[in-house]
């Protein structure tokens, strides 16, 4: 399949670097077909979770993870109503024991603060009103949001590996894996972005910082392979996600995917103009890659 793409707004849309929502109608078309009723529908690197929720909207069981603190944030804020198992820790800054009690308002403050300040932001060491007004409006969306009792199977906050390891220690098969990471730029270095949800904004609630290293040129495609290798022994379909603004190239992806037996069945592309995805990018379009694997 390749199409020009002009995806509507999605219902989940929180400010997340990397978020893919707006594919989703593209997605739906590719990935249902794999997911039988009731089918397991998981993520390795949900980010802003829309694409998720969208699936769980439809009625699938769906899996999320991402090791980054605001993802996790806004799982737990739209999928559950549980109060953060860490709410009696320290955080960084005191200003921030306000929005510690309920994931609501970690995502809220997260969310607001990357709509103010940028992709790249820490949190500040000071609150501010324009801060607290937006993250006000958030809170009004995530809340409406929830209270459509959309729930996710399981919510995982762990390194990837650790995560498709994990299913494995507790024989969860799912029907459809699918895998946005943290994809370099298209020259090699290592998306700053991404170091930011990962790492940077975590240790906010808890004083627990994480320093997981960013994928990069020389370390991306035996990443790839193993995390493929991994998900292979707990999914039956793999959906293999790249964008033309990442490295490696297609070609380059393609034949290490190909030399390490990872066969794809089919390849749908998409064009899509950057626009569409908050200019994200430097070029006017982008064209997203989706593989599609059978384990
Ligand atoms: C390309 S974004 C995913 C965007 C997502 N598909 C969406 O639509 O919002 C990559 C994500 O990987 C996360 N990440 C980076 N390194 C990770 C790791 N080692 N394990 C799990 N998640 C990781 C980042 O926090 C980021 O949310």
């Amino acid at each position: 399949m390749d199409i020009l793409y002009d995806g509507n707004k999605p219902e989940l849309d929180l400010p997340y670097f990397g978020k893919q929502a707006r594919f989703f109608e593209f997605f739906k078309k590719c990935i249902t077909p794999y997911l039988p009723i009731n089918g397991i529908y998981a993520e390795t690197n949900s980010g802003s979770v829309s694409n998720a929720f969208e699936f769980a909207k439809l009625g699938y069981k769906v899996i999320v993870n991402d090791i980054g603190e605001y993802s996790n944030a806004i799982a737990h804020a739209v999928f559950n109503n549980s109060t953060p198992i860490n709410a009696e820790d320290k955080c960084k800054y005191e200003w921030l024991n306000e929005y510690k009690n309920s994931y609501i308002d970690r995502a809220s403050i997260f969310a607001s603060n990357m709509a103010i300040n940028g992709y790249n932001a820490p949190m500040p060491r000071n609150n501010n009103c324009e801060l607290i007004e937006k993250a006000e409006i958030y809170k009004k969306e995530l809340l409406s949001i929830r209270k459509q009792g959309i729930r996710a199977y399981k919510i995982f906050n762990d390194d990837l590996f650790e995560f498709l390891k994990e299913l494995d220690n507790n024989d969860i098969t799912v029907d459809v894996m699918f895998m946005d990471f943290a994809w370099p730029w298209r020259n090699g270095e290592e998306t700053d972005e991404y170091c930011t949800t990962a790492n940077t904004l975590s240790g906010v609630f808890n004083n627990k910082e994480i320093h997981i290293k960013m994928w990069n040129k020389q370390n991306v495609i035996e990443n790839v392979l193993l995390a493929l290798k991994l998900a292979k022994k707990v999914s039956n379909y793999i959906f293999l996600s790249n964008q033309s603004s990442n490295y490696p190239t297609p070609e380059l992806l393609e034949v290490n995917l190909l030399e390490n037996g990872f066969n794809y069945e089919i390849r749908h592309t998409m064009l899509t103009k950057a626009t569409q995805e908050d200019n994200l990018l430097n070029e006017e379009f982008f064209r997203e890659y989706l593989y599609v694997i059978k384990c």
